[in-house]
């Protein structure tokens, strides 16, 4: 066996004179193998070694790092504008692939960690993948998510393998999967049980393989329809209109993965990789595409990570009581037991910890990997009760109760002695400032907004609201409970409705708006759609309830905001006067029943006008939609609530469903311009009203040129 290292040191090189195998181990600098420079240079150096063997039989490609490789470096990626350098380092890249595909032997991709984007590509330019079978070990193409398409050849190679439909469905949807299931869809060859298993089988795979060539090299049919084939025309036509249906056209990177495959599929391999290659460099170097990696990649990273947040060694956090067994109550004490805290659930009503046990039972069912025992542990952590005394003794205690002042301080008084000394006390309320219900407690040092969404199980982001006497302490505990519970974090300020429930009901109240000022409500929420949110604004405020809409009215008058719209008065008469409450009533501003919603046609009736033409379209009311949301979330800059910008990003895409394709609420104002944006809101403000008038933070930032957010 001989062994070396790459000049840079970033690669371990072995062949064994034995087996006349040898082994490319990368191990970059970091904790990830990551495509860069170093990455290209590491391997042409490899590659130019493994030649020079006597004796070479086969190579296998492994990784040094957990993760096999995780794809292209993103900051690389992110910085770069220029089309002629993006297109020059895709070439280089495409070349080294093709080049260990064509090697001359058998190649094998040794899959002991997760195999990412450019990562899981350099997978496919291998001819054999085997992975060790591990829960941890996922391979797939997830660029689409990062608003640009597989560069590396991924759309090229992907469907001459596994076929066109199953490779569009990863591709398009940038889906990732686990080791076993990925070898069910053809996307790994087989499995291993430990790395020595793996080393052997990659041997045994080599020798009785001499000659292998990959498929598009020895012009095999692809699996399933071929291209050009009345069958395929089908499949791409049928994934085309799927995706507008998802997407409204708003995000391209999915629409050109499918016009990759398409255009690329029929022609011989290198002249499909120009087209791949074009349609990358056009998406990498697009706004959208920088904004969206900042947010989903940077931003995202950075909350993950507690970036510039306290920490703590140990939360000393071990039992967990929930007061509240509703919707909420019941979510949160289902996420704490998976996470291992103990659980004491309190409600007021039988009938409610009823309702919560059966939900944690079915929760629980789902999780089918961790078999009978697995989810019987989990529910055995969780203990129900009428009564306080069994509060005794938690380290974090979360109120989750109706949402009222009253009944919150109530409940704080009865269930706060029992906490462990020095422990957290939570509120999930969705609105009611943390300082009013802290004005109660006896240690507001330890008292603390924990803002969870619906439903707990599923949705990831977490708003912090921090009052100016919570201790940086009770803050990084909070934190680290909400990472036991796999929770991305905001960190927001103090004040009605905080940060997401302010976005949220902008977003809503200005759909009810324009319903009340006579727009069309199909163009309503087409607009919406085609503006980039995720779920348009009538549908959500069914989703949410209208009932909920008229307590917040209530609410929000008696926290002294008092801008009337034509809008409150549509969503009270439609809850009051016609009995409709939304989704779970069976009507609201849709009905339902039967095979799905539709919009009720007896919403114009309740509008109060009609807009002038120049005033309404799909445009217009796509741009007032935005306009409104990003205008709530500068508003919270410039009061405080938002602290750092990136929780704007953050809290606004992943609790509000704010459109992902603009980066978030700030990057469509820098991406709009400062200077336009003021004068949007200031036009909006004539027509509509001054909820458009922007706060003076923007119009400063547009007199001396700054942006949110530094340009690249
Ligand atoms: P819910 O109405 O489903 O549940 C409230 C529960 O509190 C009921 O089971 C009730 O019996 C119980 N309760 C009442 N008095 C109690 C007491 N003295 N001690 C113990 N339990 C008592 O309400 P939901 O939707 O779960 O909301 C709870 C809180 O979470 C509210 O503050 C709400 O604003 C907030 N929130 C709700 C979200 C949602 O999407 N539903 C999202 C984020 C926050």
């Amino acid at each position: 066996m001989t062994t070396e290292k790459t000049r840079n040191g970033m690669a371990t090189l072995a062949f064994d004179d034995a087996t006349g195998v040898a082994t490319i181990t990368l191990a970059m600098e970091g904790k990830v193998n990551k495509i860069n420079d170093d990455f290209g240079a590491t391997m042409q150096e490899a590659m130019a070694w493994v030649k020079a063997r006597t004796g070479l039989r086969g190579l296998v490609i492994a990784s040094g790092h957990k993760d096999f490789c995780v794809g292209a470096d993103i900051d690389r990626l992110y910085k770069e504008r220029s089309a002629a350098t993006m297109a020059t380092r895709l070439r280089e890249l495409n070349g080294l692939y093709r080049a260990i595909e064509t090697l001359g032997v058998p190649v094998v991709a040794a899959l002991t960690g997760s195999a990412l984007g450019g990562g899981y590509e350099l997978a496919l330019a291998c001819h054999r993948r085997i992975a060790l079978d591990d829960a941890k070990v996922q391979v797939g193409l997830p660029e689409v998510n990062l608003g640009v398409i597989p560069g590396a050849g991924g759309t090229q190679r992907l469907p001459r393998l596994i076929g066109i439909q199953a490779a569009l469905e990863h591709i398009a949807q940038g889906k990732i999967v686990r080791a076993p299931k990925a070898v069910k869809i053809g996307m790994v060859d087989e499995l291993a049980a430990t790395p020595a298993e793996l080393q052997q089988k990659a041997v045994a795979w080599i020798h009785a393989n001499k000659s292998f060539k990959q498929p598009w090299d020895r012009n095999a049919p692809i699996p399933g329809p071929q291209p050009g084939s009345p069958e395929a025309r089908q499949i791409f036509m049928a994934a085309s209109a799927m995706l507008r249906k998802k997407t409204a056209g708003v995000f391209p990177g999915p629409e050109l993965a499918i016009s990759s495959v398409q255009e690329g599929l029929p022609l011989v391999f290198d002249r499909a990789i120009e087209i791949e290659s074009r349609y990358f460099t056009q998406l990498a170097i697009s706004d959208q595409a920088k904004d969206m990696i900042r947010t989903l990649w940077f931003h995202r990273t950075a909350a993950e990570k507690h970036e510039g947040l306290p920490k703590v060694e140990d939360a000393n956090i071990r039992k967990v009581g929930i007061l509240g067994a509703g919707m909420m109550g019941a979510g949160l004490a289902f996420v704490s037991a998976q996470a291992g805290y103990t659980v004491v659930l309190k409600d007021v009503k039988e009938e409610q910890l009823g309702k919560a046990r059966a939900h944690c039972q079915a929760q629980a069912a789902e999780l089918k990997h961790l078999g009978a025992a697995g989810q019987q542990a989990i529910l055995d952590r969780i203990s129900y009760t009428l009564s306080a005394d069994d509060l005794a003794g938690c380290d974090l205690i979360i109120e989750a109760v109706f949402e009222n002042l009253e009944l919150k301080h109530a409940v704080t008084k009865e269930a706060e002695p029992k906490l462990a000394k020095g422990g957290v006390w939570a509120s999930n309320t969705s609105a009611i400032p943390i300082g009013d219900l802290a004005k109660v407690s006896t240690a507001p040092q330890n008292f603390i907004g924990l803002h969870f969404f619906s439903p707990v199980e599923k949705m990831q982001l977490v708003e912090v609201i921090t009052t100016e006497t919570t201790s940086s302490e009770t803050l990084a505990r909070s934190l680290a409970y909400t990472r036991a519970i796999k929770k991305l974090p905001i960190v927001v300020g103090d004040g009605y409705a905080f940060y997401t429930t302010r976005v949220f009901s902008a977003y809503i109240l200005e759909g009810a708006q324009l319903v009340a000022e006579g727009h069309d409500p199909v163009l309503i929420e087409w607009a919406s759609r085609k503006a980039g949110m995720v779920v348009p604004p009538l549908q959500v405020f069914d989703e949410v309830t209208l009932t909920l809409g008229v307590k917040g009215f209530k609410q929000s008058r008696a926290y002294g905001k008092t801008n009337e719209l034509p809008a409150f008065a549509l969503v009270e008469a439609m809850v009051e006067k016609h009995g409709r409450a939304g989704k779970a009533a069976g009507k609201g501003f849709y009905d339902y029943g039967g095979d799905g919603r539709t919009l009720w046609p007896g919403l114009a009736q309740l509008a109060v006008g009609k807009p002038a033409p120049e005033n309404t379209g799909v445009e217009v009311i796509a741009r007032r939609l935005l306009t409104l949301q990003a205008l709530e979330a500068a508003r919270c800059v410039a009061e405080g609530i938002v602290k750092n910008p990136r929780d704007a990003e953050v809290g606004a895409i992943f609790g509000v469903g704010f459109a992902p394709n603009t980066g978030g609420p700030l990057s469509y104002i820098d991406r709009r311009g400062l200077v336009q944006f003021v004068a949007d809101c200031d036009a909006l403000a004539k027509v509509c009203g001054a909820r458009f008038e922007p706060p003076q933070l923007l119009r400063d930032m547009a007199k001396s040129g700054k942006t949110f957010f530094e340009r690249v």
